[in-house]
């Protein structure tokens, strides 16, 4: 996806809730949509040619935009594990089938590790959080023959931070809680930013999202990096989901789409600071199966100096098992302006912000804090 405009307007309808804002109301309706009905009637599909999309609600939101191609080579592009430059696609940007393993793997395998910060690090002591993957692989692997096993630790991960660790309390980022920020991730990420004119992206935080069928992510805005002008880019992996992008304001209905596996969405300029949530993960249709692009993976062809790496089988097995049922997000985003150091004391104005909205966890219908719905915020 590209650089979106806010559009207003939804097919969709259900009764608001006395006092329910424009937004909430259509969380509401995606989180009890039911996949295969006329319920996703009304969501964008940027994986449905410009042409076939016609001329219905949806199609007259999309925006084209213009991408910066001469400022990424084919040759990077393809370090990184993309299409040729050629191929991207002015609204969207596809990963290139194949090498999107490489990144679920990186989430689950290598970036879920100390020391990253997991929401599993609040109840469990850093041994026991040390290595996820080892712990849950033969799980993983054999979960068709027992689909009634307890949950292993790699499906209770829900997020991890990379870089200037975001404090989910004080919607912060200090610099005194940073590590080093992955250079893969970070090529990735300089490579997308510049096509989209954003030369010079420095990627600085990453917050890692771990969907299950019923999680969702509440209402927000992405407002605590200090550094508004430069994109937030957000990759998605695994099934579908329905994104919600909204307005600055919370009473501007959303516009629903589909983030498909290997979509690319950039929040920048205007869109930067507009409302967002995720609703909805869609089931697949065989309810355990995954999207055509993650179905094998592709023999390796890589430049010798490419950042992606071919993912063995063993691997392989362990991500499609968990991703048959799971979406994995990761959201980059540059915190400091170049030459801009954190504030030393929290202005008056920057505590009031602590208290705003900011972002919120991911929620599943099944845990016991439901965010979503005990706060008016997310
Ligand atoms: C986020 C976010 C969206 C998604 O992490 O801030 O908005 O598609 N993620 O998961
Ligand atoms: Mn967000």
């Amino acid at each position: 996806m590209g650089k979106m405009a806010a559009a207003v307007g939804s097919v969709a309808t259900l009764a608001a809730e006395p006092g329910e804002d424009a937004f909430r109301k259509l969380f509401r309706f995606y989180r009890q949509s039911r996949p295969g009905t006329a319920d996703l009637g009304g969501v964008i599909d940027f994986s449905v040619s410009h042409a076939a999309r016609g001329t219905g609600p949806g199609a007259t939101k999309v925006v084209k935009s213009q991408l910066n191609l001469s400022s990424v080579s084919d040759h990077d592009a393809l370090r990184a594990g993309l299409q040729p430059v050629s191929k991207w696609q002015a609204y969207g940007l596809q990963g290139y089938p194949g090498y999107q393993w490489h990144w679920v793997k990186q989430c689950l395998k290598l970036y879920s590790r100390k020391p990253n910060v997991c929401n599993l690090d609040k109840h469990m002591t850093k041994e026991e959080t040390q290595d996820l993957w080892e712990q849950s692989k033969e799980f993983l692997r054999c979960k068709e023959v027992n689909k009634r096993r307890p949950r292993s630790l790699l499906e209770k991960l829900r997020w991890v931070t990379l870089g200037y660790h975001y404090n989910w309390d004080s919607k912060r980022y200090s610099a005194d809680h940073y590590t080093p920020f992955p250079s893969d991730l970070a090529f990735l990420s300089e490579q997308v930013a510049a096509a989209c004119g954003f030369q010079g992206f420095r990627a600085e935080a990453g917050i890692l999202n771990y969907y299950r069928l019923d999680s969702t992510l509440g209402i927000h805005v992405d407002r605590s990096e200090l550094d508004h002008s430069r994109p937030l880019l957000s990759f998605s992996f695994g099934q579908s989901a329905i994104f919600l992008l909204g307005g600055l304001k919370r009473d501007e209905a959303p516009t629903p789409m589909f983030m498909h596996s290997g979509d690319i969405m950039v929040m920048s300029g205007f869109s930067r600071l507009l409302n967002h949530a995720v609703p909805k993960v869609l089931p697949s249709a065989e309810g355990d199966s995954l999207p055509g692009c993650l179905g094998t993976p592709l023999p390796a062809d890589l430049p010798r100096d490419s950042v992606v790496e071919p993912c063995s089988l063993e691997d392989w097995q362990v991500c499609a098992s968990y991703l048959k049922t799971a979406r994995v997000n990761m959201t980059v985003r540059q915190v400091l302006a170049v030459g801009q150091d954190f504030p030393l004391d929290p202005t008056e104005e920057n505590k009031r912000d602590i208290t705003a909205e900011g972002s919120c966890h991911l929620d599943d219908d099944n845990s016991q804090v439901k965010r979503a719905r005990l706060s008016p915020d997310c």
